[in-house]
């Protein structure tokens, strides 16, 4: 049977507004993976990354592409998972409490439009399993962004 996290992203992505989904996306990834200290959201605007919805501190709006783990994300098109941000060059850090990132692209008709983007205060939090989670997560919220025509 799939994991709980994924079913509720599943609901949540079943809704017409796509900032009100990925909202409540945040907010249960949050909830359900404990020591988090951010779980949110980039958008893909034409020349960077911009914060989109997310549960944590305040964090940068602007983020090149290449730049932190998240640039980097999106120049692979593929998902990073850091042990250890303080090893990691250019690691962008938002909030100095963290210490290992998870972070997975959104991809649509083969373009990279968005990311889900998760810290942990704990060195090397994060599992092949919720990468795998939040892998599934973005599928959905990808065929949500065309099957509801998501604007952010
Ligand atoms: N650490 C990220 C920046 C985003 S915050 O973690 C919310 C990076 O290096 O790209």
């Amino acid at each position: 049977m799939e994991n709980i996290i994924n079913q509720q992203i599943r609901l949540f992505c079943d809704e017409t507004d796509g900032i009100a989904a990925l909202a409540n996306i945040s907010a249960c990834i949050k909830q359900n993976y404990d020591r988090l200290n951010w779980a949110g959201f980039y958008i893909v605007r034409q020349h960077e990354l911009v914060l989109g919805p997310f549960q944590g501190k305040v964090a940068c709006v602007h983020i090149p592409f290449g730049k932190g783990v998240c640039g980097k994300c999106y120049t692979d098109q593929e998902a990073q998972r850091i042990s250890d941000v303080l090893a990691f060059p250019g690691h962008i850090a938002c909030d100095s409490e963290s210490r290992s990132e998870l972070c997975v692209p959104i991809i649509v008709n083969d373009q990279v439009v968005g990311e889900i983007d998760l810290d942990s205060p704990e060195p090397s939090r994060f599992t092949a399993e919720m990468e795998n989670e939040m892998l599934e997560a973005s599928k959905d919220i990808a065929s949500s962004i065309l099957k509801y025509h998501w604007k952010f």
